[in-house]
């Protein structure tokens, strides 16, 4: 058991299941980019993790952009996704893979895919290292789901509760109150 300010946490997801979902994510996207060169785009700050194993796992050419985008306040989606580094590359004919620490509402995801309408993009996919079915409320395909969970609450590997726990190497889940 672990705690963050004022809540508890316990382990639900070793660090040795984390990498082994990030390697099976990494062997789909090699074998379906090879020969081309894909825009990896990094969701901040929950991603940086995710996206630092995954990237240097790509076996081609690639590039690497990142933006920033917050929805959370402690433990709920505010409902409201704000951006606060914005895209600054040309998406002219680019292959663009979203990489994201969690899909949960898919707010987030939806706000990204709004953002590259009308860019001129070649495709786009979505990598997430983890996914929350229960919770998703929008119909985009998820093409990268490391793993699916429950609708838990979670911390660790880049995921925070206000701003604490994206240093721990494992998923911890929040301990329910009763
Ligand atoms: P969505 O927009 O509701 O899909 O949520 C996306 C963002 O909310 C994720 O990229 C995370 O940064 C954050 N988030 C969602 N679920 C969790 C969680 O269980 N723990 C920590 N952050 C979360
Ligand atoms: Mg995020």
């Amino acid at each position: 058991m672990i705690r963050l300010n004022d809540l508890s946490f316990e382990e639900s997801i070793s660090a040795n299941a984390i990498t082994e979902a990030i390697e099976q994510v990494a062997a789909k996207i090699n074998a379906d980019y090879a020969g081309k060169t894909p825009v990896f785009v990094v969701v901040l700050n929950g991603a940086f993790r995710f996206a630092s194993a995954l990237i240097s796992k790509f076996e081609g050419d690639c590039r690497v952009e990142f933006v920033k985008m917050s929805s959370y306040d402690g433990t709920e989606s505010t409902g409201e996704v704000m951006t606060h580094i914005a895209l600054d590359f040309d998406l002219e004919d680019q292959e663009i893979i979203f990489v994201e620490d969690i899909v949960d509402s898919g707010n987030t995801l939806e706000k990204l895919i709004n953002m590259i309408a009308g860019g001129g993009i070649a495709n786009y996919r979505v990598a997430t290292l983890f996914f929350k079915p229960e919770a998703y409320t929008k119909e985009y395909k998820i093409h990268y789901p490391g793993l699916t969970i429950p609708n838990d609450f979670i911390v660790g590997y880049g995921l925070d509760y206000n701003g604490l726990g994206r240093n721990l190497n494992a998923i911890y889940k929040l301990k329910k109150t009763d």
